[in-house]
């Protein structure tokens, strides 16, 4: 039998002074100071210093000299303040110690392949390699805790205005959703497989036929994509859905939602009312349907001056439909930044959507404004316009201008959008302990897929095209707005949404523009439309990124540090090394039969 705790490692104070108790826990650090040990021994809950003096048994002297750091051991002992010298106001145990009477040794450890600290320095794969040790140090601790506490407040919001939580099936049939599916072969039915949902789309959607007008889920959702900063291959979303509901009820809750859960979880008071940006203004003023509006920064029109300039090389490539922005980056900024600076922003502006040199599309150029006059880079094309240049950018002395044409609209504002990042991390334009929300709406609801020859949904062909649209979306349907929204913070998109489509006839026309013959949408989503002829009622909703979210609320930029589990950037756990081969005999009962050459690879 062990001895079992009566205390953790974190919640011993002075006033407890004289207890007897007894903590479980692992050891921290060890120090042997010639006939006295220290112990500082952990838990989740903190660390308390446990003492073992001369008088201790040869039996416990024993045990001590064989620990180890990441031991797990049993103490009995009796609490005793520190004299004052000694308190350790750093932690908030240091008022007292634990004078140790027995020891018990619960677990032994091997050598460690890095040392348990706040944060610490191995490499990313031996991290999740040994997840579980990594998972002990305090950093990590301090994530999984708050992402518990996010979740928990996600609940109690929900719960309290009338919201079920309703699990919805993770082995689904394929359907087309964006993402490339994740797939799960059927015994029972060779040949057949099982889908991971992308999302719970389609079952929230047809809960709202059902009557469950307010739900919710904690949902894991898959895809079969490239794991990136703020992706993974199973991540998950809040997933919420509602009946009988406009736009803004939705963009009403979430705000509510929000602020309850900042308020709860850290204490942090947002605006009621996060401001709203049509899609066209973002990407016209800070280049991107997700802006870091932590600071300013906007992009100016600049189309204009460069077809009134001498600039022939950047006019044939704004051509007849192109554009051109421009961003000014002030002189406190600007005079430490070398020629060779400027143009790397340049590299990095003419590379966006490029695969590679000669795909580029962009133009990048730039010019200062000092003693009154346009200088250095592209400035002699601009002279003549130099008066009308410096009042509509409204530029002082030393500010520099860059400058980004595309041949297209898209292309220049997100060439510009990538300058204005870069900007903002380099220069340190945001302040990392602010959060900036806002909702992006008004978004066009088709894209043209050139590579594909068709139209295809922004975001889901579930949502529904606004009111105005509704008689033009086959002879326009690049000129459509649709009611979607998109919730982002801090330069991150943190949940997406929409309006959806409930009438069936509606639903069939948007298949059609997205290349969908009737006879393929019957195929994929026939049980939806059949579902949709029996009293379908309004409805939409949202879900926000809980992973996503955490980690922006604990101020980091990889989305696996608040995930206790996560995949590597090549969609493989170094822990458990997934995924695997299958054995033959699996294989066999699955009916599946794999090609060697793939297998090679
Ligand atoms: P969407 O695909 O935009 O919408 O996803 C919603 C939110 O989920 C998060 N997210 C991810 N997080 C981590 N890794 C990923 N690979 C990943 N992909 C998405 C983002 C994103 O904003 N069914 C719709 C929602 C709806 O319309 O209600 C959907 O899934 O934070």
């Amino acid at each position: 039998m062990f001895f079992k705790r009566t205390v953790t490692c974190g919640e011993l104070r002075a006033s407890d002074d004289k207890k007897k108790v007894v903590l479980n826990g692992w050891v921290h650090r060890i120090r042997n100071h010639g006939s006295i040990y220290f112990i500082n021994l952990r838990d989740r809950y903190g660390i308390t210093q446990v003492v073992v003096e001369d008088d201790a048994s040869a039996k416990v002297r024993a045990v001590c000299s064989s620990l180890r750091n990441e031991f797990t051991i049993a103490v009995k002992g009796t609490v005793r303040k520190r004299p004052k010298t000694m308190i350790n106001k750093d932690m908030p145990t240091g008022a007292i110690e634990v004078k140790a009477r027995d020891i018990q040794i619960l677990g032994k450890c091997n050598v460690l392949p890095f040392q348990i600290d706040e944060e610490t320095s191995a490499s990313e794969n031996l991290r999740l390699q040994y997840r579980y040790l990594d998972l002990r140090s305090f950093g990590m601790q301090k994530r999984i805790a708050l992402r518990h506490e996010v979740v928990k407040a996600m609940r109690e919001y929900l719960s309290a205005r009338d919201f079920f939580e309703i699990e919805t099936p993770t082995l689904i049939r394929s359907t087309p959703e964006g993402a490339r599916d994740f797939v799960v072969p059927s015994r029972l039915y060779p040949g057949k497989f099982y889908a991971l949902p992308q999302s719970p789309q389609l079952m929230k959607q047809l809960l709202m036929v059902s009557g469950y007008d307010k739900y919710f889920q904690i949902a894991r959702c898959y895809r079969d994509e490239d794991a990136r900063g703020d992706r993974q291959l199973e991540f998950t979303q809040l997933d919420l859905e509602m009946s009988f509901v406009q736009r803004d009820d939705v963009l009403t809750l979430m705000e509510g939602l929000f602020n309850y859960v900042f308020k709860k979880t850290m204490n942090v008071k947002l605006p009621k009312k996060f401001r709203r940006i049509a899609y066209k203004d973002a990407m016209n003023l800070y280049g991107t349907d997700k802006p870091d509006l932590r600071f300013d920064l906007p992009l100016c029109e600049f189309k204009e001056a460069v077809m009134e300039s001498s600039f022939d090389a950047m006019k044939n490539v704004i051509g007849d439909k192109g554009d051109a922005k421009a961003i000014v980056v002030k002189s406190r900024y600007a005079e430490n930044m070398s020629r060779k600076v400027i143009e790397s922003y340049g590299e990095i502006a003419t590379s966006v959507g490029a695969k590679n040199v000669s795909e580029r599309g962009k133009m990048f150029a730039y010019f200062k404004y000092s003693d009154g006059a346009l200088q250095a880079g592209c400035a002699k094309y601009f002279t003549s316009l130099t008066d009308k240049i410096v009042s509509s950018l409204n530029l002082e002395n030393g500010d520099l201008v860059m400058i980004v044409a595309d041949k297209t609209w898209k292309g220049a504002c997100s060439g510009g959008g990538v300058v204005r990042s870069e900007l903002g991390k380099n220069l340190s334009l945001a302040d990392p302990n602010k959060f900036e929300f806002c909702w992006i709406v008004d978004f066009p609801l088709f894209s043209y897929n050139e590579e594909l020859g068709h139209w295809e949904a922004e975001h889901h062909m579930f949502s529904m095209p606004q009111d105005r649209f509704i008689d033009t979306l086959e002879s326009n349907p690049g000129e459509v707005l649709g009611d979607l929204y998109d919730l982002v913070l801090n330069g991150y998109e943190v949940a997406s949404g929409s309006i959806r489509i409930h009438d069936p006839e509606l639903q069939k026309r948007i298949f059609r523009i997205c290349a969908y013959s009737d006879e393929s949408a019957k195929q994929a989503f026939g049980f939806l439309l059949k579902a949709f002829e029996y009293g379908a009622p309004p409805h939409g909703g949202i879900a926000p990124g809980v992973d996503r979210l955490v980690m922006i609320m604990s101020g980091q930029t990889s989305i696996k540090e608040v995930i206790a589990f996560p995949k590597n950037t090549f969609a493989v756990s170094p822990m458990d090394e997934a995924p695997t081969y299958l054995d033959e005999k699996q294989l066999k009962e699955l009916s599946l039969i794999i090609d060697k050459k793939d297998q090679d690879k």
